[in-house]
């Protein structure tokens, strides 16, 4: 769009010359906010582009939502989010994309380290989202807060034995904890914490220790763990809350019966909290709907955007003082480590590397 006077070429159309507007002045307010709805991106259309992980029917309810309160019909490309950072990289600047929604600060950071995403500045959303829940430069915003916890037997562990991270490298739980690849994004972000609060040195021990433990070579993901812990390959894993959310809310029986035999341990209490994570978005690089995209995140963080998003995949809402679903509520509040989540994804490589070396395959 060209402008002449820092007008618009549409703006121009609409009113004439720049001296015209001028003696216009005293209504610009109020002609500007007419022309601003429903939706001013760069391309002036009232759409907005989300590339997404996520394909619940919450979020579609939301975004129909969304459409209602503001006239800017979402566009959702549901995919892995690796497929959808690959694809990013691939359309480059012709990507229609506007929003990246994904999960874990660590797999947010690399989408930023890659030039896929732009910073953001929003009094909403730096209000809404806690500091450590964000990208400190506005590249990334928290949404949904996930935590890292430890799943065990219920028949088979006495849950006072395992109340830190550190406890599962004791060895009365030799052959007994069974884990997924150290290749997954969840495990190296945890251990980047580890890492954050402890030190490379403790980080190296603690892997070493817990592989020593193993009942099996890792594999699987985070609900193949909680399986395992059920049918009594090993009696107990890491996972992400919202797996046992999901299995214990979930349309299949036997899967509520297997959720019912495991309990949740929500690590160090007593000293720097449970490792948590986020699943968030960031606007893109090239969003041909920049603005679009800013209000469609503002939109999430809302009270009521907040709720139900989380609820979706059985998350925690970032914002403070929204209600939590009631399995979440039922397994009651704790203490999250306060790490800056942006952490986890400088100490990614470093964690990747101390895998490898310690053996967690
Ligand atoms: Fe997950």
């Amino acid at each position: 769009m060209t402008a002449q006077g820092g007008f618009s070429r549409a703006f121009l159309t609409r009113f004439g010359s720049v001296a015209r507007i001028r003696r216009l002045l005293p209504a610009l307010p109020l002609v500007v906010g007419l022309l601003v709805l429903p939706g001013c991106g760069n391309s002036g259309e009232p759409v907005v582009n989300v590339y997404s992980h996520r394909h619940y029917d919450t979020d579609e309810a939301l975004f129909q939502r969304f459409t209602e309160m503001t006239g800017i019909e979402v566009r959702v490309v549901s995919a892995s989010a690796d497929e959808l950072i690959a694809r990013l990289e691939r359309e480059g600047e012709a990507s229609p994309a506007d929003v990246l929604i994904t999960v874990d600060a660590g797999r947010l950071h690399r989408a930023k380290e890659r030039g896929l995403l732009r910073s953001v500045s929003s009094r909403e959303l730096e209000s809404a989202v806690p500091e450590a829940l964000r990208d400190p430069d506005g590249y990334w915003f928290g949404l949904t807060k996930r935590a890292r916890i430890i799943a065990y037997a219920r028949d088979r562990v006495n849950p006072d034995d395992v109340q830190t991270y550190g406890d599962l490298t004791d060895e009365q739980w030799a052959g007994r904890i069974v884990a997924r690849s150290s290749e997954n994004i969840y495990n190296v972000s945890h251990l980047a914490s580890i890492i954050a609060a402890n030190g490379p040195e403790v980080a190296d021990a603690w892997v070493r220790g817990v592989v020593a433990n193993f009942a099996r070579a890792p594999q699987g993901n985070d609900t193949d763990q909680i399986r395992d812990v059920a049918a009594g390959v090993g009696d107990l894993a890491l996972v992400n809350s919202y797996y046992v959310g999901r299995l214990l809310n979930g349309e299949d029986e036997a899967g509520r019966e297997l959720a019912r035999q495991v309990g949740l341990i929500f690590p160090n209490q007593g000293g720097r909290g449970t490792h948590i994570n986020v699943s968030g978005a960031g606007v893109t690089r090239h969003a041909p709907n920049s603005a679009n995209a800013i209000r469609l995140l503002e939109f999430l963080v809302s009270e009521e955007a907040q709720r139900a998003f989380a609820e979706g995949n059985f998350e925690y809402p970032v914002r403070e003082g929204v209600q939590w679903a009631p399995t979440l509520a039922e397994w009651g509040d704790f203490r999250s480590d306060p790490l800056p989540l942006s952490r986890l994804g400088e100490l990614n490589n470093e964690a990747v590397q101390i895998f490898d070396r310690a053996g967690w395959r």
